[in-house]
């Protein structure tokens, strides 16, 4: 394993510790609101500033794209691309789907992912290449050839009415057309997902790049392919994300097209 893929796993964990200890204490912690139905808390930032003060430590010179603090420039063409607490409404519910996200992208490539789940203690890596495991074991997406007997994950666009429409056409359109649909709320650990192969495949609509960045790669070194909806390549930019394996995607992405006047790119 390469030496920056251990620094990020270091944050990771590391900030794993630090929502688990909130957890098992029932911290109360402040809770701010930062938009329409968009929290952060105490812990989202506690943990967000020991991922970048690890990362820092060994990385001086990276860019540092992170939810909570936002863009830092560094000097050099890498950016760490953070999600200190990927499910926060679930976090702070006491409900138990959350992780935490850390990507490397250099030169416009992801070449390092990591997602901790630290109530499962599952830990996704990538490095681009090298393909993925799950606690070190190669993972794979699934290999099933058909929507139907295919289950999937999703996320609802509850923060920007605009996609709500368009997406409750999709929604509609796969209830029959597979075995089942979850929403667990955190896309980076649905990502994971797919790309361990529970999921065969995951479609949400106006993600945020550190939402997305470090599954994305898991999923295609797992095997997987990812398209914004309309089968292109700007899901970082525009956060319109599709991810399953190679087969399931194609049909997902039929349907989508099949549904929608104009998919999303
Ligand atoms: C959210 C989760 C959720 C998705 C939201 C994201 P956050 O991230 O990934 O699954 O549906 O759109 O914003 O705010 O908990 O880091
Ligand atoms: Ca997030
Ligand atoms: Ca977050």
């Amino acid at each position: 394993m390469q030496p920056i893929l251990k620094t990020a796993i270091t944050a990771a964990r590391r900030a794993g510790s630090v929502i688990t200890q909130a957890m098992d204490r029932q911290d109360h912690f402040q809770v701010q609101q930062k938009g329409y139905n968009d929290f952060v808390t105490e812990v989202d930032k506690k943990a967000e500033k020991v991922i970048i003060d690890t990362l820092r430590q060994s990385y001086p010179d990276y860019s540092i794209l992170a939810e909570e603090t936002g863009m830092q420039e560094g000097v050099q063409d890498c950016c760490w691309i953070i999600d200190p607490l990927d499910g926060t409404t679930n976090f702070i519910h006491g409900y138990p789907q959350f992780g935490v996200s850390i990507a490397l992208q250099c030169r416009g490539k992801l070449e390092h992912a990591v997602i901790y789940d630290p109530m499962r203690q599952e830990l996704f890596t990538a490095s681009r290449g090298e393909g993925a495991q799950l606690n070190n074991r190669r993972m794979r997406v699934t290999q099933e050839r058909r929507l139907g007997n295919s289950l999937l994950g999703t996320g609802f666009p509850f923060r920007n009415a605009r996609w709500v429409d368009d997406y409750v056409t999709t929604f509609k359109n796969f209830i029959p057309r597979c075995v089942g649909i979850r929403r667990a709320g955190s896309a980076a650990l649905d990502l994971a997902h797919v790309a361990s192969g529970r999921f065969d495949g995951f479609w949400e609509f106006d993600l945020s790049t550190w939402d997305i960045a470090a599954g994305v790669l898991l999923v295609q070194e797992a095997g997987g392919i990812v398209t914004d909806l309309a089968g292109g390549n700007n899901y970082l930019e525009s956060g319109h994300i599709l991810a399953a394996n190679p087969r399931i995607h194609q049909q997902m992405l039929a349907q989508i097209s099949d549904c929608l006047e104009t998919p999303p790119k």
